[in-house]
């Protein structure tokens, strides 16, 4: 597999009442072509906020802040114009946003919300845009396409509309696409199905898919790799299964002791005590101190994204025991 974003030291900054708040704040990972990452923590961790930097959604003026990296395919997308950004996105990258429903037009049917996308990016296709519009809604698995195409928002299903905002998110083959939790307006059974359709559209277009989630269990069903975030920084990141088998950092292993277990009897679920820090009150050392049960005085200092072997991550000064040894060079 290639690399085909790496984003180094991310960072955006809110200017609120005249200084600056760190919303993500020194974020790095890569994706490769065809992999499945997920990106994942708590409420108010800055997840949504690292996906619409990644694709720029939010206009320079109102994130003048911006700093880092983010190389697609070697190109800075932190560093290109609007009209080169429009170009690519849609084309090559795609976001489905976390309220959906608000990426679709009442007044437009949803054919010819399809039809813009596809048309934004190739005005050839014109001459035979229905069909191309069908074959999309086929892909996304909305039954009857023929008819459906001509259908109002407000005349499908919340799971249908969802499909449809996918479907606008694939109809030019995007090679990236970033899914802000997706499926938390769906029931349970629809949400299993639509994050099994992300997975054939991943497989069938090739796409690498970055996954913005809360919920462990839907990163252990669809993702190769994870990033965990807290206060708006990467805490953690490590392939799924090692994660799983072998968390590193104490928020990560706090937040996977509150997943249901399918190996215990019904059992409340542990959740970690306190909350987030709000972006104005981030503590100056180790952002998780407050809440973890290890937090000793070294972490008064904060600690730094520290390479482990596996190509693992981690940002903590006394790891979960079990956790691999940072490699040595000699010296
Ligand atoms: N435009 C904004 N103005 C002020 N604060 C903002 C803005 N956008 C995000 N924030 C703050 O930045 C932090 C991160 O928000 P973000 O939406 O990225 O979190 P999230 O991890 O996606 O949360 P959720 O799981 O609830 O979707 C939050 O504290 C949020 O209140
Ligand atoms: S650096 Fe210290 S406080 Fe922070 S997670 Fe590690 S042990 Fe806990
Ligand atoms: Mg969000």
């Amino acid at each position: 597999m290639s690399r085909l974003l790496e984003v180094r030291n991310l960072g955006v900054g809110l200017p609120r009442d005249g200084r600056v708040l760190r919303i993500v704040d020194d974020v790095s990972f890569g994706v490769d072509t065809g992999e499945t990452l997920g990106i994942v923590g708590e409420s108010g961790c800055g997840k949504s906020t690292t996906g619409l930097a990644l694709v720029r959604l939010t206009p320079r003026s109102s994130w003048p802040h911006l700093q880092g990296q983010v190389l697609f395919e070697g190109r800075d997308l932190l560093q290109l114009g609007e009209s080169e950004l429009r170009a690519l996105r849609g084309r090559d990258l795609a976001m489905i946003l976390q309220d959906p429903m608000t990426s679709l037009n009442p007044v437009f049917t949803i054919g010819d919300q399809i039809a813009e996308a596809i048309l934004t990016h190739d005005p050839a296709a014109a001459s035979q845009i229905r069909g191309r519009v069908v074959e999309v809604l086929r892909q996304v698995r909305i039954p009857a396409p023929e008819s459906r195409i001509d259908c109002y928002p407000h005349q499908l299903s919340g799971g249908m509309r969802q499909r449809v905002v996918g479907a606008i998110a694939i109809a030019c083959r995007p090679r990236l696409l970033i899914a802000d939790e997706p499926t938390t307006s769906l029931d349970v059974t629809i949400q299993a199905q639509y994050l099994q359709l992300l997975k054939d559209l991943q497989r069938d277009l090739g796409m690498a898919l970055i996954l913005i989630t809360h919920d462990f269990g839907v990163v252990a069903r669809m993702c190769d790799r994870v990033c965990v975030m807290y206060a708006g920084q990467l805490v953690e990141s490590a392939p799924v299964r090692e994660i799983f088998r072998c968390p590193a950092h104490w928020y990560t292993a706090a937040l996977l002791g509150g997943m249901p277990r399918l190996d215990r009897k019904a059992e409340r679920l542990v959740s970690i005590t306190g909350a987030p820090p709000r972006p104005d009150r981030i503590p100056a050392g180790c952002r998780f101190a407050p809440r973890c049960p290890q937090a000793g005085a070294d972490c008064e200092a904060p600690p730094p994204l520290s390479p482990l072997p596996g190509g693992r991550q981690v940002r903590c000064w006394r790891p979960c025991p079990g956790t691999p040894r940072p490699e040595r060079h000699p010296s």
